[in-house]
């Protein structure tokens, strides 16, 4: 049998997704599984009772990182796909689960057939992908590459005050196995791709060739609290102020800057949130991104200024607290190459392009050769109870996982 007579099962792949929506479902049809909470965790042991219904060897790493292993005819290190299954507050149900639940999809298919790959085949979860409650995002997958050691992951602090480490140890994912085990032979992800393009242009399969950089700062200002009706304007060292001063220019820089910029300030506090008070604390996050480093470098910059003479003119006090910070990341041209070809051979529509979110796979690009796939989103929708992605197109996508997978599993990677 060849791999052109392989398909994943719709329906399987569909009721796994909504039995996952299920676990954390709020309004409107989303999901909140905010990492390391107890929905986060109920999650996992329904992923993991699955990945076990398989047939895999499930190992579970230091910061929560969960892989599944299928054997394959000779052992070493497997070809890796997966992604995430915690969400925003306000998650989809396709963020990172997509990716998950198309791999375990991919799996049985194999089973079913009893078909052995040379290399094994791995579907991974990786721990606190989102990044909203603990920054920075992709935090397991960093730790898996090595690039954060379990002892600073542990110990950051999320925006409820609580470490990961406490929450990783309440909800029992604090596992044994070494961060970064098993080494990888290839990594690909599915993903949904969150952005307008896809269904613009009519097309179906994304072939991703480079996720932008992403540089998350917390501001936090300190001004002085007063009277609103007395105190005159020159007098005031208004926080709020400031807050929104610098809410406003993150848009008018990345509007500036044109091109790929993008900027967010997406959480804004201020105390003490009186309407006739002039408000003495503000934080506010500001996420900023672009494919080219160097103009990501200028975004940051030029807010930096901004943000100094800010304080200087107002009066107040501003600090501010990296939280995240990842160049751009280009993947690896034969993984790129195998995604194109796969969604042609299958009579997909398909264009290259780059990711504008934060993946699992950027990460595992450091390590070993890594790719992703991408499927349209509904109105370009994400991080939104509205997100939504056509049973076809998730169809189609994970077919494409399927192929690049097998193809991957079969042969040495590189040079397309
Ligand atoms: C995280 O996945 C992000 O892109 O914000
Ligand atoms: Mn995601
Ligand atoms: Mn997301």
């Amino acid at each position: 049998m060849g791999i052109e007579d392989l398909h994943i099962n719709r329906d399987r792949l569909l009721r796994r997704l909504d039995a996952l929506a299920e676990i954390g479902a709020i309004d409107g049809g989303g999901v909140c599984r905010l990492a390391l909470t107890e929905e986060d965790r109920l999650g996992r042991d329904q992923v993991t009772a699955w990945m076990r219904e398989l047939g895999m060897a499930v190992s579970v790493d230091r910061i929560g990182n969960v892989v599944g292993v299928r054997a394959g005819r000779r052992p070493g290190p497997p070809v890796m796909t997966g992604s995430h299954i915690d969400t925003v507050r306000t998650g989809g149900r396709y963020d990172g689960t997509l990716g998950v639940l198309a791999g375990l999809e991919v799996i049985e298919v194999l089973n079913e057939r009893n078909l052995e790959t040379e290399h094994p085949l791995a579907v991974a979860y990786f721990t606190n992908e989102e990044g909203s409650r603990f920054a920075p995002d992709m935090m397991g997958s960093l730790v898996y590459v090595g690039g954060m050691s379990v002892e600073e992951a542990r110990a950051t602090r999320g925006i409820d005050d609580s470490t990961v480490g406490e929450c990783l140890d309440a909800i029992g994912y604090a596992g044994e196995a070494d961060c970064g085990a098993p080494s990888v032979h290839a990594f690909v992800e599915l993903h949904i791709e969150q952005g307008p393009i896809l269904e613009q242009k009519g097309v179906t399969i994304g072939a991703v060739e480079q996720v932008q950089g992403i540089s998350w700062t917390e501001f936090t200002v300190a001004g002085v609290s007063n009277h609103a009706g007395t105190t005159p304007m020159p007098l005031r060292h208004d926080a709020g102020y400031a807050a929104a001063a610098i809410a406003c220019e993150v848009r008018n820089l990345a509007m500036r800057i044109g091109g790929n910029q993008v900027g967010t300030a997406g959480a804004l506090t201020i105390a003490p949130n009186l309407v006739n008070v002039v408000a003495n604390r503000a934080t506010l996050t500001v996420d900023l991104r672009n494919t080219e480093e160097e103009r990501l470098q200028r975004a940051e910059a030029e807010l930096a200024a901004f943000v100094d003479q800010l304080a200087k003119n107002e009066g107040v006090e501003i600090t501010s607290r990296r939280l995240a910070r990842f160049q751009p990341v280009e993947f690896d041209a034969g993984i790129v190459d195998r995604v194109e070809r796969a969604a042609r051979d299958l009579g997909l529509s398909v264009r290259r392009m780059p990711s504008g979110a934060g993946h699992d796979a950027q990460m595992l690009a450091r390590v070993c050769p890594a790719g992703m796939v991408f499927v349209p989103s509904a109105d370009g929708i994400s991080h939104n109870v509205r997100e939504y992605t056509e049973p076809d197109h998730l169809e189609a996508g994970a077919n494409v996982l399927l192929r690049v997978l097998v193809d991957l599993a079969q042969q040495p990677v590189g040079g397309g």
